[in-house]
């Protein structure tokens, strides 16, 4: 099957890395947005806008169904995808729901975009699953840029962090979401300042699941599998994906290659 899976940049990679996992044989189409990202400080109107027109392009690539790997678009634009296109679109929200249910009684930290912050989505999925009122929301932009430029450890990350979280009790907490796809990365960073007892938690798993389902794709054995990609022709070849960054195919060697180096980063901290 042709799977088109979008975010505004290369966070969205986290969701194709879990699909070469769980679904290796499907042929994906991975478009990242690179030209507006970030959509976490932009307008609503201009991320449906940039939404639509992606979705459009993608549809025209012939795909049969799209995953919206992007919480921040999710929040605000799927509704009008769903609306204006028939295949299946599936989006990602932060998962507080299996944070939740699978932790005790302490409080759980959702870290995400200033736009999912913000939204409706997520507050309306917090009445639903959060009557005791366990969950805080941080919204931390400046690590979508750190992803974006490849930084995915080091001293600037941590400092970062540790000046947003500065007014935070980190004992408190027993769980960190990731709500943002580009926050995968850091799960070492994470580890270093709130050490091994919290769990980390993303919808990955979960989407490529519910994807899997919503296709009746069989969902293959190598979950388990270390998936290390060698080289570019091995990411096109054996995982046959074709990516864009906002409309262009990308050919370039040096951009081929720096994605390899994001799956593998991925790869390293998949089970983290
Ligand atoms: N990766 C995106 C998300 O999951 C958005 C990051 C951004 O562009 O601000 O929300």
């Amino acid at each position: 099957m042709k799977i088109g899976i979008f975010d505004s940049g290369f966070g969205g990679l986290s969701v194709l890395h879990e699909a070469y996992h769980q679904l290796p044989n499907e042929e994906y189409f991975f478009y990242a947005d690179r030209k507006h990202v970030p959509y976490g400080t932009k307008t609503k109107e201009q991320i449906i806008e940039y939404a639509d027109e992606i979705a459009g392009f993608l549809v025209g690539k012939g795909i049969q169904a799209l995953v919206v790997a992007c919480n921040t678009a999710t929040s605000v634009a799927i509704e009008n995808l769903r609306h204006k296109y028939s295949i299946p679109i599936l989006g990602m929200e932060p998962a507080v729901k299996p944070a939740v249910e699978g932790t005790d009684d302490k409080k759980i930290l959702v870290i995400a975009t200033p736009v999912t912050v913000r939204e409706d989505k997520l507050k309306n999925l917090l009445k639903k699953v959060d009557g005791e009122h366990r969950v805080d929301l941080l919204p931390l932009p400046g690590l979508v840029e750190f992803a974006e430029k490849g930084i995915f450890d080091g001293q600037a990350v941590k400092e970062y962090m540790l000046q947003e979280l500065s007014g935070y009790d980190l004992d408190a907490y027993c769980a960190l979401v990731l709500g943002c796809t580009h926050f995968n990365y850091f799960k070492p960073v994470y580890r270093e300042i709130f050490g091994n007892k919290i769990a980390l938690v993303d919808g990955n798993r979960g989407t490529v699941r519910h994807l899997a389902d919503v296709l009746s794709l069989d969902n293959i054995s190598c979950d388990n599998r270390n998936i290390e990609i060698q080289d570019i022709d091995e990411m096109k070849e054996v995982y046959k994906t074709t990516y864009f960054i906002s409309g262009d195919e990308i050919k370039d060697e040096q951009m081929l290659k720096l994605i390899t180096k994001y799956h593998n980063r991925l790869e390293f901290v998949r089970n983290i």
